[in-house]
C-alpha cells in the first residue's frame, strides 16, 4: 500500500473544441505520482501543464481516459463526489493567492475547515497549527490587503494544508513573489513534505521551483517528453545556487530577528501543533 499509486493517469486526453477545430490539451498522459513525492510539471506555456493540474484535482474531468486520484476516478465523478474529494484531500496553491479580502487571515485559512464539519475549538487549533508552519500565527488578525505578496501566499499554503490533504496541487505558486519570498514559501513546503509525507504537484516555469523538485516531468504540446528523477548530487546544488542568488537580491531587514524572537512566530522555534491559545 505504501508504494499505491496516490495518482494514476491512463492515456488521458484532454481536448477542448476550438470552433471548426479541436485543440488537444493533453494527448496520451500516463504518470503515477506515489505518496511523498516532490514533482513539478514544466514545460511551454500551454503545454497543458495547468489542465493536468486541474483535471488530477477534479476540478475537470477528461475527455478520454482515466485519471484515478486516492482511489477514485475523476471522469466518473458527479460534482458533488468530486467536491467531497477536493474538500478532504486537496489542498491547492495559486499564482494570485486567491485569499478573500474581507475575511482576516484567520477566517481565510479557516474556510476549508467549516466545510468539513469540525468544531469551532478544533478549528482554531488546526488554522493556528497551519499558521505555525508557516510562521503567520501573529498575523491571524491582519486582512489580505495588509500583507506582503510573501506573507499572502503563506497564508495560501496554510489554507491548503490546514485540512491536513494528502495532496497539494501549486499552479505557479511562486509567479508573483520576489526570489527571496520564492525561496520562503519553497522551503515551507519543502518542510511539510519531509516531515508530514504530503505529495506537492507543481505547474511552473520557475527556476527557483525547478531546483527544488525531486521529480521533473516535462510537457510539450500536451505530451509527457520526459520524466526525470531529481538526484540528490544535483539539486542540492541547484538549490545552493539559487539560494546564493537570493541572499545577493535579499534587502538587510533590521530588528527582524529580535521581533522573531519576541513574538515566537517567524522561525517556528518548536511550537508547531500546539498553538491553539495564542490567537
Ligand atoms: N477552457 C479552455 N478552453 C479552450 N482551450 C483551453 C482551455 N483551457 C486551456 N486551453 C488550452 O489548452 C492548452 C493547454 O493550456 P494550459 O493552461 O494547460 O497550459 P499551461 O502549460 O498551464 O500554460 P502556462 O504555462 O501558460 O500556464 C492551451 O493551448 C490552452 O489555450
Ligand atoms: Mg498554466
Amino acid at each position: 500500500m505504501e508504494n499505491a499509486a496516490l495518482i494514476q493517469t491512463k492515456d488521458l486526453v484532454k481536448i477542448y473544441p476550438m470552433g471548426s477545430h479541436e485543440l488537444v490539451a493533453l494527448n496520451n498522459v500516463n504518470l503515477d505520482f506515489k505518496k511523498g513525492e516532490f514533482a513539478g510539471l514544466v514545460g511551454p506555456s500551454g503545454s497543458g501543464k495547468t489542465t493536468l493540474l486541474n483535471i488530477v484535482g477534479s476540478l475537470d474531468s477528461p475527455t478520454r481516459g482515466s485519471a484515478i486520484v486516492m482511489g477514485k476516478k475523476v471522469e466518473e465523478l458527479s460534482h458533488k463526489q468530486a467536491a467531497r474529494l477536493r474538500n478532504s484531500h486537496i489542498g491547492f496553491i495559486f499564482q494570485t493567492f486567491n485569499l478573500l479580502p474581507v475575511y482576516t487571515v484567520f477566517e481565510n485559512v479557516e474556510f476549508p475547515l467549516l466545510l468539513l464539519g469540525f468544531s469551532p475549538a478544533e478549528r482554531k487549533r488546526l488554522v493556528m497549527e497551519a499558521l505555525d508552519w508557516v510562521r503567520l500565527a501573529d498575523r491571524a488578525r491582519s486582512r489580505p490587503a495588509q500583507l506582503s505578496g510573501g506573507e499572502s501566499q503563506r497564508v495560501a499554503i496554510a489554507r491548503a494544508i490546514v485540512k491536513k490533504p494528502a495532496i497539494i496541487l501549486a499552479d505557479e505558486p511562486t509567479a508573483n513573489l520576489d526570489a527571496e519570498n520564492s525561496h520562503n514559501v519553497l522551503q515551507i513546503m519543502e518542510e511539510l513534505n519531509q516531515e508530514t509525507g504530503t505529495t506537492f504537484i507543481f505547474a511552473t516555469h520557475d527556476e527557483k521551483v525547478i531546483s527544488y523538485l525531486r521529480r521533473k516531468i516535462t510537457l510539450i504540446d500536451g505530451r509527457v517528453v520526459r520524466d526525470e528523477v531529481m538526484t540528490p548530487e544535483r539539486q542540492p546544488e541547484a538549490k545552493a545556487q539559487a539560494q546564493a542568488q537570493a541572499q545577493a537580491q535579499a534587502k538587510p531587514s533590521p530588528g527582524r530577528t529580535e521581533q522573531a524572537e519576541e513574538t515566537g512566530g517567524p522561525g517556528g522555534t518548536g511550537t508547531r501543533g500546539g498553538s491553539g491559545g495564542r490567537r
